[in-house]
């Protein structure tokens, strides 16, 4: 799986009052530590253009946050790098040379991106532990060890993912029997089982009450420690307490980028989006 090399990089010019980051050719090499490549990708739904000519680069190690109106792209960007969707034009990379779009969702999840969908899809008849063990042997999609038992260092794995999404306690108590944020906790726990280089969570906020909300930023950070992260959230309390870099999309394409307080100045930022 050769690729050339990619030829865009992030370059930020002074537009609509300095916070607008263009985009323009610098040469190859500049992006050697990005965990995921996405340029010039476009996605369209019955001539609709979900994305448009969509550039992001999200450095290994980094947390990112995604904002903007609804049917800004943000769902449709993360089926892209998913497989979910496949781009009509553009590149998308994983690790610097590895082209997801011709890969399937499976050779993907492998690869080592995680999915969080937007509602949370555990297994409620089945325990906290039972849950994460299924995610843990379903390994990224092959089911072979399903029977198996548990190794030692698989059970560890467990005890030290229940411990970070704070649920040691309810490890024996039915996944139906948790809180809507606890589900999502546990689905967080069910990718981190799978050991991802890079999660890709949609809206994991929504629902929870402010007090969860509140532990899930902690509980984000203790994450963002060894994986990289992509968080497309509205809850923009919730954005600013993540302290990460911020993308704004807006009609399939990153408007701006930076830091929450320079983001919420953003004249065409308040214009399209938290000004309403
Ligand atoms: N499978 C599809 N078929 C047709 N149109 C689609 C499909 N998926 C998404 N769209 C459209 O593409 C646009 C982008 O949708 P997307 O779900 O990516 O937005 P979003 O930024 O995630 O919005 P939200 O904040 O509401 O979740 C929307 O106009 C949506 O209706
Ligand atoms: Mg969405």
């Amino acid at each position: 799986m050769s690729v050339t090399e990619p030829t865009v990089d992030r370059v930020a010019a002074a537009a609509d009052g300095g916070n607008v980051l263009r985009y323009s050719a610098v040469p190859a090499g500049a992006v050697e530590d990005s965990i995921l490549y996405l340029e010039g990708v476009s996605v369209s739904f019955d001539g609709f253009k979900a994305l448009n000519s969509l550039n992001l680069i999200i450095d290994r190690g980094e947390m990112r946050s995604i904002i903007g109106p609804n049917g800004a792209g943000k769902t449709t960007m993360m089926d892209v790098v998913t497989g979910n969707t496949r781009p009509d034009e553009g590149r998308v990379l994983f690790g610097n040379n590895i082209d997801l779009t011709i890969l399937d969702e499976a050779a993907i999840a492998n690869l080592g991106i995680g999915r969080k969908f937007q509602k949370p899809t555990v297994f409620e008849s089945l325990s906290v532990f039972e849950n994460l063990d299924l995610a843990l042997k379903a390994d990224r999609g092959t089911f072979k060890t399903l029977f198996a038992r548990l190794t030692g260092e698989q059970a560890d794995r467990i005890d030290r993912v229940l411990e970070t999404i704070r649920l040691a306690e309810r490890r024996h108590d039915s996944a139906g029997a948790l809180s809507h944020g606890q589900k999502q906790w546990l689905e967080i726990g069910m990718l981190l089982a799978q050991e991802p280089d890079l999660m890709l969570l949609d809206e994991p906020v929504a629902g929870m009450t402010d007090a969860e909300t509140e532990q899930t930023v902690a509980l984000l950070h203790e994450i963002a420690r060894d994986h990289s992260l992509i968080v497309v959230e509205h809850d923009m309390e919730f954005v600013r307490n993540l302290d990460c870099q911020v993308s704004v999309l807006h009609e399939g394409r990153v408007i701006a980028e930076g830091a929450m307080d320079v983001i919420q100045s953003d004249p065409r930022v308040i214009e399209v989006y938290l000004g309403r």
